[in-house]
């Protein structure tokens, strides 16, 4: 049997990694799975969290300038009509004339069907949004959509966040949610998907300053990803030709990420002018105008939109932290999550089942899973249980022996190194604070020592 090595980063190994330990699964899997449809296991569950919470944190907690939003799902039909989406949210479309699955036309090698190669129809447009029903009785029931975009709850909310928060220019809402397309080219495990989750900002500007905050957007917006980890050099922002604006937009940078297919679209920043404003002022016969106390001019502002998908951020968080790497002759797979958004941020591994460690070792687990997502793991070798804990990105693990009954000290293992040191439990919670916020692990608190007994892996 070849001997493994390191490798490139493919989204199969990715994908594998994800459905190994938990992270995502395909949707209805018993039932042969869904497509373009995926949910998120127990440690998926926390990635995406934590995601969904340092956005929230550095977007709307952080700052004076924003505030939050969480609307319904379903809208009032007409908002469709105003924004656009009714008209315009279409793919072109041609059908097999034999066995009838349909396929862009840019995709296309020749004017043939790519599965049996039947005749195809001239392109016709499709919209992307999933309708349903609303009401008791289907026949009278209204038509709803499910929305396409977080963003539309926001501008019909403009008004209301204005008359209850007294923002003024320029300020910004934010919107978490799910949002659902009726895509139809999928695949790429969850890079595309038919329902999934955006993180967006509208952020209401007067119209002379409108290029200034699209470029501070911009850069904002990529500074966050690499906060988070993501290597400056897997990043790069590409302007929108005019042929490829949305209706909506006046100009549109997009954020790319160098996935294993290539680069694609990360997080769109849009300048939608006062296009939505103007469009459901017009439609609703409300006046979305905003007074200008100093100047007591009254006008539409412009928005600049930062959109970014949850999903999107959680694949490329996942593809920039996978690693493999030759460790003690083996190949070890790892996650190189940021603390902030690793699942589990502390393992707990006692080193024997016997005597009275287990009991030893639970007190410790009580009291740190009071501060975070802390794992306690008894089962296989001490080596396992590290390697195990390095493929789902835990930054720490904490190893309790029998010297520890005596001398009161355990020893902490960092992910990325593989270093140890060993302190006094009276210090461990501090300690691990310190690191999980980025600390040295050589740094040590009092009592503490540097370990060396790196031969338990
Ligand atoms: N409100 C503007 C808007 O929705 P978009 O470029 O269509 O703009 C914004 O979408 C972001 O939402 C994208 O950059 C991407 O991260 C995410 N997104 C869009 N469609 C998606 C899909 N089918 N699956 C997963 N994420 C998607």
């Amino acid at each position: 049997m070849a001997e493994a090595t390191p490798g490139e980063v493919t989204m199969e190994k990715i994908v594998s990694l994800c459905q190994r330990r938990g992270f995502i699964f395909p949707s209805s899997e018993i039932y042969g799975g869904l497509s373009s449809l995926w949910d998120y296991g127990p440690l998926g569950v926390e990635l995406k969290q934590n995601v969904k919470q340092a956005w929230w944190r550095t977007t709307v907690q952080e700052r004076d300038d924003m505030v939050g939003l969480d609307t319904s799902i379903l809208m009032h039909p007409k908002v469709w009509e105003a924004s656009g989406h009714l008209k315009q949210f279409t793919d072109p479309l041609v059908e097999c004339k034999q066995c009838h699955l349909r396929w862009r036309p840019d995709e296309l090698k020749d004017n043939n069907c790519p599965s049996c190669g039947g005749e195809l129809t001239d392109p016709h447009l499709f919209n992307l949004m999933f309708k349903t029903s609303m009401g008791p009785v289907e026949e009278e029931a209204s038509v709803a959509y499910l929305r396409p975009e977080t963003a539309q709850g926001i501008f019909v909310n403009f008004q209301n966040v204005l008359n209850t928060t007294r923002k003024r220019l320029p300020f910004g809402i934010a919107q978490m949610g799910k949002a659902f397309r009726n895509e139809i080219t999928t695949g790429n495990f969850i890079f595309r998907c038919r329902e999934f989750e955006q993180m967006e900002i509208e952020y209401f500007v007067k119209p002379e300053t409108a290029d200034e905050w699209f470029n501070y957007w911009l850069e904002e917006r990529r500074n966050w990803y690499v906060k988070l980890g993501i290597k400056a050099e897997n990043l790069r922002l590409r302007p929108h030709t005019e042929e490829e604006l949305a209706h909506y937009a006046r100009q549109c940078s997009d954020i790319d990420y160098q996935f294993p297919m290539g680069w694609a679209e990360l997080e769109g920043i849009a300048n939608r002018g006062d296009y939505d404003l103007t469009q459901h002022a017009k439609h609703s016969g409300k006046s979305l105008n905003y007074h200008d106390e100093e100047t007591n001019e009254h006008f539409v502002p412009y928005i600049i939109e930062p959109s970014a998908g949850v999903d999107r951020s959680v694949l490329a968080l996942l593809c920039d932290a996978y690693t493999e790497e030759m460790a003690e002759g083996e190949l070890r797979t790892l996650l190189h999550l940021h603390p902030t958004l690793a699942p589990i941020k502390v393992a707990l591994l006692p080193l024997s089942k016997k005597g009275n460690l287990m009991e030893f070792a639970s007190q410790i687990y009580t009291d740190l899973r009071q501060c975070w997502m802390v794992q306690f793991d008894t089962t296989q070798s001490i080596g396992r249980r590290y390697r195990r804990q390095d493929e789902i990105g835990t930054p720490f693990c904490v190893t309790i022996d029998f010297q520890s009954l005596e001398d009161n000290q355990v020893t902490i293992r960092e992910r990325d190194s593989m270093n140890q040191i060993r302190i006094p439990i009276a210090v461990l919670k501090e300690t691990l604070t310190a690191k999980l916020a980025g600390e040295e692990l050589f740094v040590l608190p009092p009592g503490g020592q540097i370990w060396k007994e790196e031969k338990k892996e």
